[in-house]
């Protein structure tokens, strides 16, 4: 049965995850302080086993982060992303209501923009913004 839960994964699970979408690993203290420091995290178990995630970073009034929307390819395409999209909306909904102008980012993997845009996100550049820009 698949289950949504609001938990922090294990780095273990985390690690796993990125890894089945080629993403690869990060050593676990890495990640264990990465999600340690989220402030909000999604969880999709099949059973016991974590098979899609999604997490929220920021500072819960003025900005925040859609981060690391994962489903290993072996349950892609059963509505399970779009779940944990609308999950973590509902999520940035209670934050608005400490500000209802507060501003979510996400980058977008290459290809994957028009997942988002049925939430409702723009890209950038456009006539107002500028490109989103990185420092790796
Ligand atoms: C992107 C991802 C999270 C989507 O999750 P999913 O559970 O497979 O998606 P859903 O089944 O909820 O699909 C919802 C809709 O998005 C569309 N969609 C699914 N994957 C898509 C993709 N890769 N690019 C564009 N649209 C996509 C579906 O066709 C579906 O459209 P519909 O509502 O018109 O039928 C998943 O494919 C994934 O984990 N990919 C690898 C990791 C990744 O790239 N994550 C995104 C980082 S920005």
């Amino acid at each position: 049965m698949i289950k949504y839960i609001e938990k922090t994964p294990s780095a273990e699970e985390f690690n796993y995850l990125t890894d089945s979408v080629g993403w690869g690993i990060r050593e676990n203290s890495v990640v264990e302080t990465a999600l340690k420091n989220t402030l909000y995290s999604l969880c999709v178990y099949d059973d016991n086993k974590l098979i899609g995630y999604g997490r929220i970073i920021g500072d819960k009034t003025i900005f925040l982060y859609i981060q690391d929307i994962i489903v290993i390819p072996e349950y892609q395409n059963k509505h399970i992303g779009t779940r944990i999209m609308e999950n973590l909306l509902t999520q940035i909904n209670e934050y608005k209501k400490i500000n209802p102008n507060i501003r979510t980012y996400l980058g977008a993997s290459k290809g994957k923009e028009s997942f988002y845009v049925k939430f409702g996100f723009i890209s950038r550049p456009n006539e107002d913004l500028g490109s989103g820009m990185i420092l790796y």
